[in-house]
């Protein structure tokens, strides 16, 4: 279902985008060689419940997803769960992905970090994924359409050479961390959805330095590129206003 959210629904997701962006900086100084990736879930984690708020992802789907963030390295797209044995490397790029539920409103964003000394190549595609994400930013205002942002995004990406993920999409987002519309990375400009006031949506370019398939592993969540190059994420949680776009996803 599709929800509209009124000015006091967008203040309390407000709040919980501040939640979201909080664990962001206070993970960046744990983002180096040697830290597992378990050990960046438990700082997300005591991040969020300080906050008195929940991890959105914490036991979503099935089987229940079992961190509280998503940490997915070089060729995992998305969905990489934290694992104690899993350390940091130097030449990296590592997304991660939050959730925190806060007073009854879901908040949602990604963002790509590089360890230590990373290829230029590689360092170029978690610019531009970040990047795609700005250039569609303005197209997140009333009369626009879905289709503006979508083809805003694969542009950008596909004139660098890089692949979109086209099997998983942004989402709109609220009391429920997934809700209508679907929100594609890739499409056709002045098609799909029109935007209206009150619409609360998780934009979140996945883009790789390949091929665009992906595959699932046998653990049930952490999505691959099928061709193994590395990916990067980009997402923040985006209120349309009728003054524009507003990310709710910042400190
Ligand atoms: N940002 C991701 C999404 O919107 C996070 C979901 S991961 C899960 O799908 F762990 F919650 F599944
Ligand atoms: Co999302």
């Amino acid at each position: 279902m599709l929800r509209l959210k009124s000015e006091s629904d967008l203040k309390y997701m407000r709040e919980a985008g501040r939640v979201v962006a909080s664990v962001f900086a206070a993970l960046e100084p744990y983002m180096e060689p040697g830290v597992s990736t378990a050990e960046l879930n438990e700082v997300a984690r005591q991040v969020i419940r300080k906050a008195g708020a929940k991890a959105s992802f914490e036991g979503y789907g099935y089987p229940p997803f079992p961190g509280a963030i998503c940490v997915s390295i070089d060729e995992e797209v998305v969905h990489g769960i934290p694992d104690e044995t899993r350390l940091l490397e130097s030449g990296q790029i590592v997304s991660i992905d939050v959730g925190a539920k806060l007073k009854g409103f879901h908040g949602d964003a990604a963002r790509t970090f590089q360890i230590g000394d990373v290829k230029p190549e590689v360092e170029a595609l978690v610019t531009a994924t970040k990047q795609s994400f700005y250039e569609a930013l303005p197209l997140m205002a009333p009369g626009y359409r879905l289709g503006d942002i979508a083809a805003t995004i694969q542009n950008y990406c596909e004139e660098r050479g890089y692949g979109v993920v086209r099997e998983l999409t942004g989402h709109g987002i609220g009391t429920d961390l997934h809700e209508d519309p679907n929100v594609p990375n890739y499409g056709t400009a002045g098609r799909g959805l029109r935007l209206q006031v009150g619409m609360t949506l998780a934009v979140e370019p996945m883009i790789t330095l390949g091929d665009y398939r992906i595959e699932q592993l046998s653990d049930g969540w952490t999505i691959v590129t099928a061709d193994r190059l590395p990916a990067a994420h980009y997402e923040n949680t985006v209120a349309v206003t009728k003054d524009g776009p507003k990310i709710l996803t910042a400190l």
